[in-house]
């Protein structure tokens, strides 16, 4: 379906699909990193060759002999003789190479601040960051965990974790003290970095306080020691003595000498939890030297990124994988150049993003189907008010995007030429998967396309047999990949039963996926699992379900994602309150429920709704049908209720409530 005149063809269309897909230009092509298709069988070939290819394009401390360990499975090895240092593959050795003076983050603050950071002035900060970690006494295998706005010291704080070979714990700044607490438990971290807050919608947000709040839960003891604390919102916050530090005060008493040991390919680099079909989030590992080739590899591939001249954006917070491996690790270990953006799109207006890309002159620009639909919805009007004009790849991930909002992106975002790379990927692959590669790719709006070379994706039955094409199945990964999940933090045997279990060798990703008729290309359908996607972040109806019955009016609760315009899915809950309970207004309930479950999660899980019924429809053997409370929520008519244990309950429910 490639060809090279740029013209549009037709695929044959199936219900809801756009019928066009957009081959490169002839120009792009010519340009393009990858223009040989020949890859892909090449790579097919000898997946692992392919692999140590890449990996050859990093630096290391002692080169690698063995590629891959499979003896173990699902425990893989990748590259395990080698070593490496993660951190002076994305500064020392670029300044090595003479490119000490390439900008490495333009760094725009939400007020308006503005910072230009070189990879010199950046391996410099890293190291005396490194330095002063020592000191507080990171060793090597440690765990620090990072909660922090998106400033450059965030990024400076991961890169002088990994330095010394510690992992580090990100927390997404939007978790609340409960969260942060879990995950600061689970990890056993040590130290803790934040910041006083961050900016966000026009006013500081603070951070500080609420790690203070995590720190003071179960009794105050826990297993941090130091708490570091960068300056940026200057708002009021307490200080506990012995505890807790200022990073500007800390950071005059060392400098920027300091040398990089190598490490395993397989040390630990860092856990990043995420939500899975149960109430406890997971805490993905992922380590070093795998990782950084598959994230490295597919950021320029995927982005036909060239580092001397493109200017990268990346919208991601580095509290998700997104950020982890498009912000930080892929981008730096390229030596790109990218802007790093503090804020939100609309503060102080809906053109914020567009001026950004018009005074940085951004070239690649990757962000989520959620925003480009709340984009939409403020009109084009904001956007053409701007230079768009040096665009020429654009990316999407998180859930899959719409063809109306694919066909708004690439008209006015990408002026109509720039293609657009919609990647599919998770927090446990590490890196993208599946996706266009933007010289060879003849893109279809709404698909996510092919897998990346070296990468073997196959859509399966309930039995593990490949589906014919054109049928809806799900979504496995054959063969182990380098940047993929090595396990679950403390829990090897919750990692098994989640990814591997059911298929046996092949990992099982949680999303239902289909194969084109014509060309193979692979459309993602949503997860088939608990776990709900909205705007691109995953949150599992388990995990806010324990955070509403935890709350002493409710006696049950169910949650499911209903479809939503503008995030994809939206959190609706359905409460039974405790009998003593219903004397309160559902409306009052409402509002204490969301508030509860965003001071108990974070405001990410906040519910849409909360709709109060009296009972919750059940099968004989007591499970919770969220299916039809799925269609209640999205006001289509109700499904088969005949497996209810009481059949009347769908009407009762549907009387009590209303739906906007
Ligand atoms: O359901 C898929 C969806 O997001 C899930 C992974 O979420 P998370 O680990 O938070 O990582 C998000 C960023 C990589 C997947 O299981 N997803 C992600 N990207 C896409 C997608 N669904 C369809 N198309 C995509 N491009």
């Amino acid at each position: 379906m490639t060809d090279q005149s740029g013209t549009i063809e037709s695929h044959p269309l199936r219900a809801g699909e756009d019928p066009t897909t957009y081959p490169p230009t002839a120009e792009f092509r010519e340009q393009a990193n990858i223009n040989d298709p020949s890859i892909y069988w090449r790579a097919a070939e000898d997946p692992e060759g392919y692999w140590a290819e890449q990996a050859q394009k990093l630096s290391w401390t002692k080169p690698f002999t063995e590629i891959l360990d499979w003896s173990n499975p699902p425990f893989a090895k990748w590259f395990q003789d080698g070593e490496l240092n993660v951190a002076a593959n994305c500064l020392d050795r670029h300044v090595q190479a003479g490119l000490g003076d390439r900008v490495a983050i333009h760094f725009e603050g939400e007020p308006g601040d503005t910072r230009s950071i070189t990879y010199a002035e950046l391996t410099h900060e890293v190291k005396r960051a490194a330095n002063m970690l020592t000191s507080l006494g990171v060793e090597p295998g440690d765990r620090v965990a990072i909660y922090m706005p998106m400033i450059p010291e965030t990024v400076i704080a991961m890169l002088a974790v990994a330095r010394l070979g510690a992992a580090h714990s990100v927390v997404f700044g939007g978790f609340s003290a409960e969260s942060l607490r879990a995950r600061i438990d689970d990890a056993q971290a040590e130290i803790v970095i934040t910041a006083d807050g961050g900016f966000r919608k026009g006013r500081a947000s603070a951070l500080k306080p609420t790690v203070d709040d995590a720190l003071a839960l179960h009794g105050g003891g826990s297993s941090v020691q130091k708490v570091l604390v960068v300056e940026r919102t200057k708002n009021d916050i307490s200080m506990t003595e012995g505890r807790d530090l200022w990073w500007h005060e800390e950071i005059t008493a060392y400098d920027g000498e300091h040398e990089a040991k190598g490490f395993p390919a397989e040390n630990p680099l860092f856990i990043l939890y995420t939500s899975g079909t149960t109430g406890r989030p997971k805490g993905i590992l992922h380590t070093s030297g795998g990782y950084l080739t598959q994230a490295s590899t597919t950021h320029r591939d995927v982005f036909d990124l060239k580092p001397e001249t493109d200017v990268y954006w990346c919208t991601a917070d580095v509290g998700w994988i997104t950020g982890h491996s498009y912000v930080v690790y892929g981008p730096l270990a390229n030596g790109a150049t990218q802007v790093m953006y503090e804020g939100t799109p609309e503060t102080p207006d809906w053109g914020r993003w567009w001026s950004i890309i018009q005074k940085y002159g951004v070239t690649i620009f990757y962000t989520a189907p959620t925003a480009i639909r709340a984009c939409m919805k403020v009109g084009r009007q904001v956007p053409e008010q701007y230079d768009l004009s040096s665009i020429r790849v654009l990316g999407s991930v998180g859930e899959p995007i719409n063809p109306e909002a694919w066909r708004w992106y690439h008209e006015v975002i990408g002026a109509g030429t720039a293609p657009i790379v919609d990647t599919w990927w998770q927090t446990e692959t590490g890196a993208i998967m599946i996706a266009a590669l933007p010289g060879l790719t003849s893109l279809k709006p709404g698909s996510a396309q092919v897998a990346q070379p070296g990468i073997r994706v196959n859509v399966v039955n309930d039995a593990g047999e490949r589906v014919e094409r054109g049928q809806g199945g799900l979504l496995t990964i054959q063969r182990p990949w380098p940047s993929m999940v090595r396990n679950i933090w403390g829990d090897p045997e919750r990692f098994i039963e989640t990814y591997w279990e059911k298929f046996g060798d092949m990992y099982f990703a949680g999303d239902g996926a289909r194969v084109d008729d014509d060309d193979g290309d692979v459309w993602l359908l949503g997860r088939v699992d608990d776990v709900m996607n909205v705007s691109g972040h995953r949150l599992s109806t388990a995990e806010i379900e324990s955070a509403l019955v935890e709350h002493n009016s409710v006696a049950e609760a169910a949650v499911v994602g209903a479809t939503d315009e503008t995030t994809g899915q939206a959190v609706v809950a359905f409460c039974v309150l405790k009998s003593q309970q219903t004397a309160l207004t559902p409306e009052d309930a409402e509002a204490a429920l969301k508030a509860h479950v965003a001071a108990q999660i974070g405001a990410i899980a906040r519910p849409r709704q909360i709709l109060i019924v009296t009972e919750l429809p059940k099968t004989r053997s007591g499970k919770i049908m969220r299916r039809l409370l799925k269609d209640v929520a999205d006001g289509k008519e109700v499904g088969d209720t005949t497996t209810l244990a009481d059949t009347r309950v769908m009407s009762t429910i549907q009387e009590q409530i209303r739906v906007p």
